[in-house]
């Protein structure tokens, strides 16, 4: 069984996302003491406050998974320059209610791919500002800014090989980095 269990957070829910399938394919790049669950963010209400005390079934299942990882995996769309909503609207509610952030601590890896060509880097630098305040420790480098070309991926969903030396590089130092934090 996997000593590892990395829940991985996509931030698109686009049904032919890019970060999806990257999230997909990278998982396949780690070894077998890791695990990788995409968790679900799309039945995740719009986050209000009001419902701290009472929070929804989805909501705390997200909490859940967390809490049951030994680390995290952010493969994000990048939205008019910051992160998608969904995925902020995620992040909300699992750091709450005040005192109770589910993320807290937990080593992440943070990468994305977009069609543009800076490759989601301003979303990715979003997202790194919000995870610093939740206390969650992120792997600095490699920065893993994708975009979205033929080749990425190989037609079984694999990293293509032209890329395939750089995401595993990357994997090497994120597995490296959840270890560390895990100790
Ligand atoms: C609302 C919206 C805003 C977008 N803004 C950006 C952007 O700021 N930078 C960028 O590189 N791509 C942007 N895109 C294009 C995305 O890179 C592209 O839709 C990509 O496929 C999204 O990732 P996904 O395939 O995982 O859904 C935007 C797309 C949408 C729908």
């Amino acid at each position: 069984m996997a000593q590892y269990s990395i829940a991985v957070v996509v931030g698109s829910l686009r049904r032919d996302s890019f970060n999806r399938k990257l999230a997909t394919a990278i998982a396949k790049l780690a070894p077998a003491d890791f695990s990788f669950n995409q968790l679900r963010i799309d039945d995740l209400p719009l986050y209000n406050q009001d419902d701290d005390a009472n929070q929804p079934a989805s909501v705390k299942r997200l909490k859940a998974e967390i809490a049951g990882s030994q680390g995290l995996l952010f493969v994000t769309a990048e939205y008019n320059r910051s992160v998608p909503g969904v995925l902020k609207n995620a992040i909300d509610h699992a750091s709450r209610p005040y005192g109770q952030n589910a993320w807290g601590g937990k080593p992440a890896g943070v990468m994305g791919v977009s069609v543009g060509a800076n490759g989601t880097a301003m979303s990715q630098q979003h997202l790194r500002n919000i995870l610093a305040y939740l206390d969650v420790p992120t792997l600095g480098q490699p920065e893993a800014f994708i975009q979205a070309k033929d080749g990425l991926f190989d037609t079984a969903g694999n990293i293509g090989e032209d890329s395939k030396k750089f995401m595993q590089q990357w994997m090497d130092r994120y597995v490296a980095w959840v270890k560390t934090h895990n100790a």
